[in-house]
């Protein structure tokens, strides 16, 4: 038997399932994370560890929970959690990877859409009874997609589904990066990889679908918007701070490009000051990328398995740091 924090409310089906494999578990059915002190003390004696991606899951959480043995965090990127400093400690770390992959694209592309179209802002014009007669060159004109160009800033398992929404779907000629050529991709979806300068030049709506590590932190700052095209739009649905948001805003004031997309923040859950009043262009969700009932729950199932396989001293199926369960298991 086991002790477990499931760190925040993630439903009752998952809790029962750690439940029914015989663990002690501490469910803290709270839809706010723990302060850091909060989580330090909370860890004390705990075997497995379950969270989201607001619960970080620092050096300092670590060393205070000193009989750790695996975290299962609910989320496919990882960057709440020092993987690095886990691993040191042979604490094993999983994330949920697959099961949001396609519910993600869509998501993405209903953003790309949406600032295309700017349905946002044609919701709230309607609603302000602002529609009062048919103009052929209307002030809410919008951007064609299908036949323009998709770059997608990282082509891993999401990118790739975007990818294929746009060019199987769209008619999009797709450009990627990424850090080797992925032929099946560029085969199935006649892609062709670039260079990011080179992508952003190009592109017609750009994608942001790379991990957040220390290379990609504010990869897009005005340096880098403003070699995008004027009429071009960027769609973040990966992580905030690879956006530096400051830099966005003026971009999207100075009509450095065309519009933008986010369903991420820099500072989750604020935005940064000034975004919030800007409607032009500008389409804003709150962290819902994978936000559908039943991907949600796949989450939280798939975290939960990974986490009852690591405690049984087996590879959980999604281990980041396989060294150490290959280790444990030679
Ligand atoms: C959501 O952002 C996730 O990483 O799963």
């Amino acid at each position: 038997m086991a002790n477990i924090l499931v760190t925040q409310h993630i439903g009752d089906e998952g809790v029962q399932k750690l439940c029914e494999a015989g663990h002690a578990v501490t469910y803290r059915d709270e839809t706010e994370p723990m302060t850091p002190d909060e989580l330090q003390t909370a860890v004390l004696d705990v075997d497995g560890l379950v969270c989201l991606l607001t619960d970080r899951v620092d050096t300092a959480v670590l060393n205070a929970a000193a009989n750790l043995k695996m975290i299962a965090n609910v989320a496919v990127g990882y960057d709440n959690i020092d993987l690095a400093a886990a691993t040191e400690r042979g604490i094993l770390v999983s994330n949920t990877p697959d099961v949001l992959t396609e519910t993600t694209a869509d998501h993405a592309f209903a953003l790309l859409l949406a600032i295309a179209r700017r349905i946002p802002e044609a919701d709230t014009f309607m609603r302000a009874g602002k529609y009062d007669k048919f103009e052929m060159f209307p002030p809410l004109l919008g951007l064609d997609v299908y036949g323009k160009t998709l770059g997608i800033v990282g082509l891993g398992r999401i990118g790739t589904a975007v990818a294929r929404r746009g060019a199987l779907g769209f008619g999009m000629k797709v450009l990627y990066t990424a850090n080797s050529r992925k032929m099946a991709v560029e085969q199935e979806l006649n892609a062709a990889r670039a260079t990011l300068p080179e992508l952003l030049r190009q592109s017609d709506f750009v994608s942001i679908n790379v991990p957040l590590t220390p290379e990609t932190r504010h990869l897009f700052t005005l340096e880098t918007l403003r070699q995008m095209k004027p009429t071009a739009c960027l769609i973040n649905t990966a992580r905030g701070p690879i956006v530096k948001e400051d830099d966005l805003l003026t971009a999207l004031r100075e009509k450095t490009i065309w519009g933008a997309a986010l369903d991420v923040f820099e500072a989750e859950p604020q935005m940064t000051s000034g975004l919030a009043q800007h409607h032009e262009r500008l389409v804003v969700a709150p962290h819902l990328g994978s936000a559908t009932g039943d991907t949600r729950q796949k989450m939280v199932n798939t975290a939960v398995k990974n986490l009852l396989v690591g405690l049984a001293g087996q590879k959980p199926p999604d281990v980041l740091n396989t060294e150490i369960a290959d280790q444990a298991n030679e």
